[in-house]
């Protein structure tokens, strides 16, 4: 009755895995009453992500939230149609380029704490990276969308957010998850930590309509975009939910990103001194600006490499919503399809030894356009992608320039994945300043 529940639930990172080895690039899949296809092939997620993307929608239904819309309401990771088209229309200059290297400053501030604070704990002092990388990347994302304004309250907002994405990752892997208004526990911790969040979002929109002074953070960006057609701004309930969409899309992945960067590096000595010679010709101790970011190539190629091995957002989920053909297979209105993109970068058609972590694949001209998607592909493809690489590559050309991060456990991570992929227990490390 509960067709493939029990394996999925118990670890979806290794069922997603092994359908696909014992299956093949396109397998159906049931999770007691919810059917869901597994997409796992470049060409296949081509076919439904691009040329068929109008069967391949956001599964959020604004009357009946269920998974990250529970949390996120109408922003723009979890809307559609029309009213996504328009914010996305309104959102996307504010993600250009020349207006995020305006927030480098805020970027390079909070990569300062992290080593402030690092110095602060000794020589030789043991830390959990994952921890040390959410911190330091939820510190980006509250700089660069608040201002200083709300850092004391980086925590609060940290540990709400982690009971509501925890819970809704859980409606989705287990379709029968009690409803909201039965107050189990469950529902109303969940509950409880959304009240948090909307307090401080709120209040801090009431702040800032009634202050003068303009500060150059995404949120004064967000409250002066207006529309072309209508000249209107957006109503404060969504941009509430663009402000919890992007601190949730913008710091759990970029701390990922960081996180498996600086645990491959540790694992290949012979990477970690080719980019630590770069970054010493190019930068000679010096933070890096926005210009010889731009020459920092091999450090791109190995962040571009750890996200290939290891991608951040490890799937893609969209309901099918009329009966449609992929391949040659029909597949069925109203059930999931979930694009692997963790089995899309280690497939054996596109990668030569997959497992391998070698980022010199990114400075040659391999053929990878469509077996590459860390930011998804088609139309709803990641807003803050440069906004990501940017902080990334900033941010860690900080962090190697002044310490080794040695791990204490040579065992392999396992890798657990609830809404992105993340290193199960974290990652224990000795950090050495050099
Ligand atoms: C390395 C870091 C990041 C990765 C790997 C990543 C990955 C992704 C992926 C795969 C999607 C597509 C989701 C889908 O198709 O269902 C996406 C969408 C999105 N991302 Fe990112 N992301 C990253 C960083 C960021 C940052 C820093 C921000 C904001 C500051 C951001 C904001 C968004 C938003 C708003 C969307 C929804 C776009 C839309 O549907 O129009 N992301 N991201």
């Amino acid at each position: 009755m509960l067709g493939n529940l029990r394996q999925y639930k118990a670890n979806p990172f290794q069922a997603i895995c092994s359908w696909q080895r014992d299956y093949g690039d396109l397998v159906s899949f049931r999770l007691a009453v919810r059917q869901l296809y597994l997409f796992s092939h470049p060409q296949l997620v081509e076919q439904a992500l691009v040329k068929q993307s109008h069967n391949f929608v956001k599964m959020y239904n604004p009357k009946k939230p269920t998974g990250l819309s529970l949390i996120l309401g109408q922003g723009l990771l979890t809307s559609q149609g029309d009213l996504w088209r328009r914010q996305r229309r309104l959102m996307q200059p504010v993600f250009q380029r020349a207006n995020l290297t305006s927030m480098l400053p805020q970027m390079i501030t909070a990569g300062n704490n992290l080593l402030h604070r690092w110095q602060q704990l000794g020589d030789e002092a043991q830390v959990n990276l994952a921890d040390e990388m959410m911190q330091l990347a939820l510190e980006v994302i509250t700089q660069t969308m608040f201002s200083t304004s709300v850092l004391d309250k980086v925590g609060e907002i940290a540990s709400a957010l982690d009971t509501g994405l925890k819970y809704a990752a859980k409606t989705i892997s287990n379709p029968l998850t009690p409803p909201l208004f039965i107050p189990t526990p469950a529902n109303r911790a969940f509950k409880q930590a959304t009240g948090v969040l909307d307090d401080i979002i709120y209040s801090m929109i009431d702040q800032r309509r009634s202050q003068s002074i303009e500060q150059r953070d995404l949120l004064s960006m967000l409250l002066k975009v207006r529309d072309d057609d209508t000249g209107n701004a957006m109503s404060d309930q969504q941009i509430r939910d663009e402000v919890i969409t992007i601190f949730t899309a913008g710091h759990e992945t970029t701390a990922n990103v960081l996180t498996w960067t600086l645990y491959l590096l540790a694992r290949h000595p012979d990477v970690l001194a080719r980019l630590k010679t770069e970054l010493h010709d190019q930068l000679q101790g010096n933070t890096p600006d926005a210009e010889s970011l731009q020459q920092l190539v091999y450090t791109r190629a190995v962040l571009s490499e750890a996200m290939r091995i290891r991608p951040p957002a490890g799937i893609l989920i969209r309901k099918i919503s009329q009966d449609t053909e992929i391949d040659g297979y029909a597949l069925k209105a109203d059930s999931l399809a979930i694009f692997s993109i963790y089995n899309v970068h280690h497939h054996p058609d596109y990668w030569q030894q997959p497992e391998q972590f070698d980022p010199e694949r990114f400075l040659t001209a391999e053929k990878r356009k469509l077996a590459y998607m860390p930011f998804g592909t088609g139309e709803r493809v990641c807003i803050g992608n440069h906004f990501a690489l940017l902080e990334s590559q900033l941010l860690l050309s900080m962090i190697v320039q002044h310490y080794d991060v040695e791990l204490l456990n040579n065992d392999e991570i396992e890798i657990e994945m609830a809404v992105t992929v993340r290193p199960k227990g974290g990652i224990p490390v000795r950090l050495k300043r050099r």
